[in-house]
């Protein structure tokens, strides 16, 4: 997977679609606190950041990811948009080290999946002041199932085993000591594209998904999915995503 992020850090941003939704509603939370100091875990190329910066007042971040070449990315990203508040740390979710209870909220998009989460969870909540706010905005296995890529690429649903369920994500959060679970909001996207911009998302492995297939089995299931999506759809390929925002609060009892 490291080579999978390393070769696709430069596009990451240009083949990914960023939702506005979890991070106004993160906003939200966050919204009687003056300063609020965050950290983003598995930041990557820096979409959700910069989304952040543009919507949370006074913010400040930790933004770590385990790819050098994802930070990169980042800190060009946000000296480019005058953002100077932040700092990048190259670390696994694993080997986290947050200044311990310095955190208003550490959040994680997209990322989860590659963690291993009860090791999150745990650091996470070191680096949490009390009261502090953990969001991990993640797709669940049903959601995988029901994308355009699920119903019509192959192979992609099946492939995909390392998605929490809700039960997982649920399960997970209340079984690490000094964390309650707060709740969980679902969040359905309309999307149209038309096929050649899926092709070239799914050429650029948009999703590391792509990266669990041999370069064979890719071709002939590129042609598979061209073919399904060109008897369903006319003009422009129309579907649903979905994800999951779920909330967590430092909660020592
Ligand atoms: C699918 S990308 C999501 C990036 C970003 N959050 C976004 O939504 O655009 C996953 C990111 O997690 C990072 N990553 C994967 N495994 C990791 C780990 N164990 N610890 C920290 N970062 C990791 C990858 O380098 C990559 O940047």
């Amino acid at each position: 997977m490291t080579r999978h992020f390393t070769e696709i850090s430069s596009v990451y941003r240009s083949v990914r679609t960023t939702d506005r939704e979890p991070v106004k509603l993160i906003a939200r939370e966050l919204e009687d606190l003056a300063r609020p100091r965050g950290a983003d875990i598995g930041c990557g190329a820096g979409r959700y950041v910069l989304l952040m910066f543009e919507t949370i007042p006074n913010l400040s971040l930790t933004c770590v990811d385990a790819n050098p070449a994802m930070l990169d990315q980042i800190g060009g990203l946000l000296q480019a948009s005058g953002v100077d508040r932040f700092e990048t740390r190259q670390s696994s979710a694993e080997c986290l080290e947050l200044e311990p209870g310095a955190y208003d909220f550490v959040s994680s998009f997209n990322a989860v999946h590659h963690f291993d989460f009860p090791d999150f969870l745990r650091r996470s909540r070191d680096g949490l002041a009390e009261g502090g706010r953990l969001f991990v905005y993640t797709r669940l296995p049903e959601h995988n199932a029901r994308s355009v890529w699920g119903r019509f690429f192959p192979g992609f649903a099946e492939k995909e085993t390392r998605l929490l369920t809700l039960g997982g994500l649920y399960a997970a959060v209340e079984d690490t000591p000094g964390l309650r679970f707060a709740g969980a909001t679902c969040l359905r996207y309309r999307r149209e594209a038309p096929l050649d911009r899926l092709v070239e998302q799914a050429r650029n492995r948009h999703y590391s998904t792509f990266s669990l297939y041999e370069p064979d089995e890719f071709e002939d299931a590129l042609v598979a999915f061209r073919a399904a999506v060109k008897g369903r759809f006319a003009d422009t390929v129309q579907w649903y995503d979905e994800n999951i925002l779920v909330h967590a609060v430092r909660d020592d009892g």
